[in-house]
């Protein structure tokens, strides 16, 4: 049967993301070191996961209210309002999702006519570009530059904004550049955005990763709460990938209206998840601390190696990623991922993956051991020499 005709045009136009390309072909050679995925090397902290158990065996095991957990949403509201002086009505401005994944889809589902322009800083965590096009939107890179530390810059920004800009996407700390924009930086940006009538939607997932910076909250801005949407997540903060567990904080106008359709899709976020991020806001800061001590380390020594080595890179300021340039060695960034993974037997994600400002890249992803991060440093040093 020919499949391809019952395919929504959507669904077509978009594609799989190539980050996991490597990474699979790394995981089936037991010499390959991988330091593709956006994922932290530690398990889930024990108190974290005894809070799961716990609600098991209490037997709460059935569909939660569709927003999540009133404990949950209270303890997410506290800890925006404890870190980043935001505050938001648990009750009516916060919705638990299926991972900030989810909540990227949501946004991107509620707030997209068809033919709607989505301005997506480049290069961009994979997902924006699709969820928009999966909403009938249409993403409009705007590059960001190594020059400019890969912060947007207004006036760059501006040249994209079009009377059917509809979206601006933010991602501070950002994947796949570790970049962090301060206060300053985001009021220019949220000058653009209010003079344009623009809403942000902003991914802050890698908040608790900075290091010695501070994560400025989109929705703190002076007038930016009104037309912000701030989606968080556990994935990385706490070391809960597998648990899938995120949320969206929004004015209540907006909130209403998300609601609906995480309702029809999903109708609630895992409860034992529910209840393992209870605990996590409650008593996890000491497992952020210790883990971002770890990241910070490893960030130094591998931004000091490739620096070393003499590739040019910013240095992250979050995330747990670092995006060296390699256009001095005259590769494509495939190029140069391929061949890095064909020599060398390290696995590392070609700056195009993240959208054409990305050409001349590569990530690599520090949130591997130590050791696994040497073996490798010393190993990309061996083929620079010899490319
Ligand atoms: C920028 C960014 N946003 C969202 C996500 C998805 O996070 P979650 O696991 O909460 O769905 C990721 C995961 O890599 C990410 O890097």
């Amino acid at each position: 049967m020919d499949y391809n005709k019952y395919v929504a045009n959507r669904v077509k136009g978009v594609s799989f993301s190539t980050i996991r390309y490597f990474f699979n072909l790394a995981s089936q050679m037991p010499d390959a070191i991988s330091l593709c995925i956006g994922e932290p090397d530690f398990v889930t902290p024990s108190h974290i996961r005894e809070a799961a158990k716990k609600s098991l065996d209490e037997g709460k095991t059935s569909y939660t209210p569709n927003p999540g957990i009133i404990e949950l949403r209270r303890e997410i509201a506290a800890y925006l309002e404890r870190r980043f002086g935001l505050t938001y009505n648990p009750e009516k401005e916060i919705i638990v999702t299926i991972g900030a994944s989810e909540a990227i889809d949501v946004a991107m589902r509620t707030l997209i006519n068809p033919g709607d322009e989505v301005l997506i800083p480049e290069p961009a965590f994979v997902s924006y570009g699709p969820c928009a096009v999966l909403a009938g939107g249409k993403p409009v890179p705007v590059p960001t530059y190594m020059k400019d530390g890969f912060s947007l810059k207004p006036e760059v920004l501006e040249k994209f904004v079009t009377p059917k800009s509809k979206v601006l996407v933010l991602n501070f700390p950002n994947n796949p550049t570790g970049a962090v924009m301060s206060r300053e930086e985001l009021g220019a940006i949220a000058k653009v955005a209010e003079k344009r009538d623009l809403i942000v939607v902003s991914d802050e997932v890698y908040a608790e990763l900075t290091y010695g910076v501070e994560h400025v909250a989109v929705a703190s801005i002076p007038g930016m709460r009104e037309r912000t949407v701030t989606i968080g997540g556990f994935s990385k903060a706490y070391s809960m990938t597998g648990w899938r567990l995120g949320y969206i904080a929004a004015p209540e106008g907006l909130a209403s209206e998300f609601l609906k359709v995480h309702q029809y899709s999903v109708a609630c976020a895992p409860s034992m998840a529910q209840y393992a991020a209870v605990e996590a806001l409650r008593n996890g800061d000491e497992d952020i601390k210790r883990m971002r001590e770890e990241y910070d380390r490893r960030r130094m020594f591998v931004y000091n190696s490739l620096k070393d080595m003499g590739l040019e890179c910013v240095e992250p300021k979050g995330a747990f990623y670092i995006f060296p340039s390699i256009e001095k060695t005259g590769l494509s960034s495939e190029e140069f991922a391929s061949r890095l993974f064909d020599e060398v037997k390290v696995a590392v994600v070609p700056g195009i993956a993240f959208g054409e400002s990305g050409q001349g890249f590569i990530r690599i992803s520090y949130a591997a051991s130590m050791e696994n991060l040497e073996r490798a440093m010393e190993r990309i040093d061996q083929f620079l020499k010899r490319i």
